[in-house]
């Protein structure tokens, strides 16, 4: 071995941590996340990117561990259909094929494909959003329009509110920025926010509160009151109000309702893609629709676009694959969903029948996120749960403090995308493992 790695080696085992972090960083939680990990010798890197974490798929590497041992995982940790059989249909496959012989190969616009951003607008306006092409932006998935917006809105110490349990990227761009990420309940029995706890936890902090409905992890979907309340919070208070709508067309109970539906003139912005309703989630494609009619947008609206020319543009094949999708037969949707339906009937009911756990009907996206009893004391916590299960019967799931500290612990999430004899196999399993541990 080379003495650069024999020595690189070494220093992976004397990895020192030392404190050092912003002031913004009041928590322990929050400290270390900024605690950076020193590497003597190791080149500098910044305190804040040290701290990145991602549940979903920092898990993944504990499973790859799992399975050398010569284990079969059942992975049900991963939000994309794709991965489970699901597949963007053949018109579409074709318009991205078309775009690639075609010449369609040369940076695009970066505000997005004036075709595409028309077809967005078209659609978000059925929702109910008062938006036309100009006020829609093209990205690289959900994922880096969130990245543009909270880098347009927040500073060191500012407060973003979400929902309790969230999608972690929400908390890590949000510390990434030098924010602070607070959670709000959500009663997921009655699938609503709590208001009352929301409104109790903003400050002068406070710049924007950000929703996600369908939600991921819970499974939780926003009826119009709530949304309306949250509208009215966000006007009064003068908040950003940023609603992830990535999950809208997977809906099982009640039809889906936008929040453009009841945004009026609030400082409304929408977040939503193509990776999961339109089953294109290594495409990257994703998009930002402002409220059109909010005054209070105007800062962000001319500011936001400087992001968009740095980073240049969109894959240009891509967004004409994007187009076809919304613009060509939805069938494809509802069959998706009918059969994720079908799956989550079955794993809710299998999950409440099992001793020590809870799980409330999840009413869109496709995750559950069951109620582990007595967590702290039976498992050492979510953490110790979810990684005793992969070890013990090979079943990969996701902690539920990785959707946040506060709400998510004692949780871990399913995602019920695969086939029904996979779930069957998992449910037993997790069955198993609970009876095993039943003290
Ligand atoms: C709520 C939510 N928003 C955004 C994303 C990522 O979206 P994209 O693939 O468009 O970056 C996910 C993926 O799991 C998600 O659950």
């Amino acid at each position: 071995m080379s003495k650069g790695l024999g020595g690189l080696r070494s220093l992976d085992l004397a990895v020192r941590s030392r404190p050092h972090y912003p002031d913004c960083a009041t928590s322990p939680k929050e400290q270390s996340f900024y605690m950076c990990k020193y590497l003597p010798n190791s080149l500098k890197i910044s305190k804040r990117v040290a701290g990145v974490e991602y549940a979903i798929r920092d898990i993944v590497l504990a499973a790859r561990k799992v399975q050398q041992s010569g284990m079969k995982i059942e992975y049900l940790n991963i939000g994309d259909p794709v991965q489970f059989g699901f597949q963007p249909p053949e018109n579409v496959v074709q318009a991205l094929i078309h775009s690639l012989k075609n010449g369609g190969n040369y940076y695009a616009p970066s505000e997005g494909l004036p075709e595409l951003r028309e077809a967005i607008a078209a659609k978000e306006a059925a929702k109910g959003l008062s938006v036309d092409a100009e006020d829609v932006m093209v990205t690289n998935g959900v994922s880096e329009a969130l990245d543009m917006i909270i880098s347009s809105v927040v500073e060191d110490g500012d407060e973003v509110l979400l929902p309790g349990p969230y999608y972690p990227p929400y908390a890590s761009y949000v510390r990434l920025r030098g924010g602070v990420p607070v959670e709000f309940a959500m009663d997921m029995e009655r699938s609503a926010p709590d208001i009352d706890d929301l409104v109790s936890k903003i400050t002068p902090r406070t710049v924007a509160i950000c929703i996600i409905s369908p939600n991921n992890p819970s499974g939780v979907v926003f009826d119009k009151k709530s949304l309306a309340d949250l509208v009215t919070i966000a006007s009064e208070r003068n908040l950003y109000l940023i609603c992830d709508e990535i999950y809208d067309g997977i809906t099982f109970d009640d039809e889906f309702v936008g929040v453009g539906s009841v945004a009026s003139s609030a400082p409304v912005i929408v977040l939503n893609g193509f990776s999961k309703v339109h089953l294109m989630s290594g495409w990257r494609i994703g998009y930002i629709a402002f409220n059109g009619a909010s005054p209070q947008l105007q800062n962000i609206r001319e500011n936001l676009p400087k992001l968009a020319r740095v980073r240049i543009a969109t894959s240009l094949p891509m967004q004409y694959a994007a187009l076809e999708s919304l613009r060509g037969p939805q069938e494809y949707i509802s069959e998706f969903v009918a059969k994720i339906r079908r799956r989550r009937d079955y794993v809710t009911a299998r999950l409440n029948e099992i001793p020590g756990l809870s799980c409330a009907m999840p009413r869109g996206a496709f995750y559950a996120f069951p109620r582990i009893e007595d967590c702290k004391r039976r498992f050492g916590g979510d953490r110790q749960f979810v990684m005793s299960l992969l070890e013990s019967e090979g079943v990969l799931t996701v902690h539920g403090s990785g959707f946040g500290e506060r709400y998510g612990s004692g949780h871990f999430r399913v995602v019920y995308l695969p086939d029904m004899s996979t779930l069957e196999s998992a449910m037993s399993k997790i069955e198993k493992f609970l009876l095993n541990n039943s003290k």
